[in-house]
């Protein structure tokens, strides 16, 4: 029987989401360092990325999304134009390899900022995922879960706000139920994670979370 451990089966495809200020990225390091170690001896790779971006031309539309004003489809249309790139050239050749692959924000960001954020059609966002992503999914998403104010206040002074970090607070609140209703949608592919507790709770929620994926 090949178990999705043994050698020769595919990886696994982890994301991590959260409103800005949730703290994700300090934990997906973390994450991804645990990770690694426990995989290293089946001879197997964690590939770390990040949406946007993960490309050479990903990263050159990051730049474009994270700066530059535009028409919310637009912006809808980059993100998943560098999706598609990022799907091809980085995630399904490191899971068709056996890697496995933790990519800082994926499409559900795409969904709780364009869709809950800024109000663009769920349907039309549904058409794009259906057509870049062909029925691909993370096998695993863990949610950040903050209150946006709390968030806010966490990113206050950190350093020069991006286009979407400058949005107010209630900008983030439909991000945040976007991402929960989604979350509620799909249990059995979401961890959500109050991130409203001290570092090492959480790392001690993300350990138990690494021992079942
Ligand atoms: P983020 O992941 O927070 O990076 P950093 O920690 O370096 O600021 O920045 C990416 C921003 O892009 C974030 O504000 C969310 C936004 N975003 C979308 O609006 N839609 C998407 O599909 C993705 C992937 C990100």
């Amino acid at each position: 029987m090949t178990s999705s451990n043994s050698p020769g089966a595919r990886g696994k495809f982890i994301t991590f989401e959260g409103i800005d200020g949730a703290g994700k990225s300090t934990h997906l390091n973390w994450f991804a360092e645990q990770l690694a170690a426990r995989l290293a001896s089946q001879g197997r790779q964690v590939v770390c990325t990040r949406e946007p971006g993960g490309t050479p031309l990903g990263e050159r539309l990051r730049t474009l999304l994270l700066e530059e004003p535009m028409h919310l489809e637009t912006e809808a249309l980059l993100m998943f134009a560098a999706r598609r790139e990022h799907l091809a050239r980085v995630i399904s050749p490191a899971l068709d390899r056996g890697d496995w692959v933790i990519s800082d924000r994926f499409t559900d960001a795409t969904f709780a900022y364009q869709g809950g954020g800024r109000g663009l059609s769920i349907d039309k966002l549904a058409v794009l995922e259906q057509w870049v992503q062909e029925g691909l999914q993370p096998d695993l998403t863990v949610l950040f879960d903050l209150a946006p104010e709390v968030a806010a206040a966490r990113l206050a002074g950190a350093r020069a706000p991006d286009k979407f970090e400058r949005e107010p607070v209630a900008f983030f609140a439909r991000t945040r139920a976007e991402y929960l209703r989604r979350a509620a949608q799909a249990p059995q592919r979401f961890a959500v994670i109050d991130a409203d507790q001290p570092r090492e709770n959480i790392q001690v929620i993300l350990e138990k979370i690494l021992i079942n994926v």
